[in-house]
């Protein structure tokens, strides 16, 4: 594929948490780079997120309803679609602004690229393919068939089989990438990570889900963002990559690393009624991204935890702020 210059790029969700993590890598590393950020503001947006003197354009859109706003997309050379309703928990709840803003929203981005002939690349998971035996030692690759099991990873496969039907179809320059777990600063205290540090510092109870024997493969996010910039720069039209640290964790291990991290005890941990329909194990194949585009992740689990874990520490009352509005 033609190389993205990446001058001028919409960045959708980029108040949330990987799309800051991902504005702030690209002004560190491409001067002059210009981008526009479209966010709805949903509960998991903060700008305080994005590093002090970042300077981008920033508009308060839903891309579920951009009727009148499409002029915000001219002149970009790609969106990057982070935007989205992001936590299973919610979308078991309720699932109806997933559909909103990960189909529909996804739908209305793809339309605009083929207006006005832009790149897209959509941020995706490894949960649209399902869950792997715990026991097991196979793993997702690109040829893995989906599956999805709860509302969020079917909006997440709804939108993957989008974004590809338009490649087939219009010929639009398109590529995806299905990522593990994620974990570094900037994320919701809803989340495992942020949400075991927070309530650790207040010695308050750790919810864990069932036996707390479910596998996510674990990737800081920094390794995510390097990732996607390097599809942006070599990756080819209308392939998928799936991005992995080789992390694989129980849930229970991981809040076990936090509390011994933090001096505090395990009595914390609260086992509680598990999530229905919990998947039981994630695990990446990213040999497809190392070999064809030279990615390697550059951050173990024990240095990324030990730093994420600070960060939250560091920032300790705006995250118990946001646990707090959003109970
Ligand atoms: N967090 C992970 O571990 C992980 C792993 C793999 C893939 N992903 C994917 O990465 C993307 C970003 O995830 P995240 O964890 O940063 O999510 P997040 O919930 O932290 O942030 C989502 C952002 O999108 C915005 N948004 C939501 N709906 C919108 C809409 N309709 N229009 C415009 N903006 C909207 C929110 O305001 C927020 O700023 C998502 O697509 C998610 O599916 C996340």
């Amino acid at each position: 594929m033609e190389r993205v210059k990446l001058m001028k790029i919409i960045v959708t969700g980029g108040f949330g948490f990987i799309g800051s993590n991902f504005i702030n890598m690209l002004f560190e590393k491409i001067e002059g780079i210009e981008i526009v950020n479209v966010d709805k503001m949903t509960y998991a947006a903060d700008p305080s997120n994005l590093d002090p003197g970042i300077n981008i354009k920033s508009i308060n859109a839903d891309i579920s309803a951009l009727n009148g706003h499409e002029d915000i997309f001219s002149g970009a050379d790609c969106i990057v679609n982070f935007a989205a309703e992001s936590h299973v928990d919610r979308s078991i709840e309720d699932s109806s602004s997933f559909i909103e803003s990960n189909v529909k929203g996804v739908h209305n981005l793809l339309e605009i690229c083929r207006k006005l002939d832009m790149r897209f690349h959509q941020v995706s998971t490894d949960e649209v393919y399902g869950s792997l035996d715990p026991e097991g030692s196979d793993r997702f690759t690109e040829k893995t068939p989906y599956n999805p099991r709860n509302p969020y990873s079917a909006t997440k496969a709804s939108a993957d089989f989008l974004v590809r039907a338009y490649f087939n179809t219009y010929g639009l320059k398109t590529t995806i990438s299905n990522c593990s777990n994620n974990y570094g600063p900037n994320q919701h205290p809803e989340k495992l990570i942020p949400k075991s540090v927070i309530s650790a510092l207040n010695d308050v109870k750790i919810p864990i889900y069932g036996s707390g024997l479910q596998i996510r493969d674990w990737i800081h996010v920094s390794d995510h963002c390097e990732a996607i910039k390097l599809i942006l720069d070599k990756g080819k039209a209308g392939e998928t990559y799936l991005v992995g640290a080789d992390g694989e964790k129980s849930n229970l291990s991981v809040v076990n690393c936090i509390l011994e991290a933090m001096g505090k005890p395990t009595t914390l941990i609260e086992f509680v009624k598990d999530r229905p329909g919990h998947d039981e194990r994630y695990s990446i194949d990213s040999s497809k991204i190392r070999k064809e585009l030279g990615w390697c992740p550059a951050i173990s689990f024990e240095q990324g935890l030990r730093s994420t874990i600070d960060h939250y520490i560091n920032n300790r009352r705006k995250y118990e702020r946001k646990q707090v509005v959003t109970k």
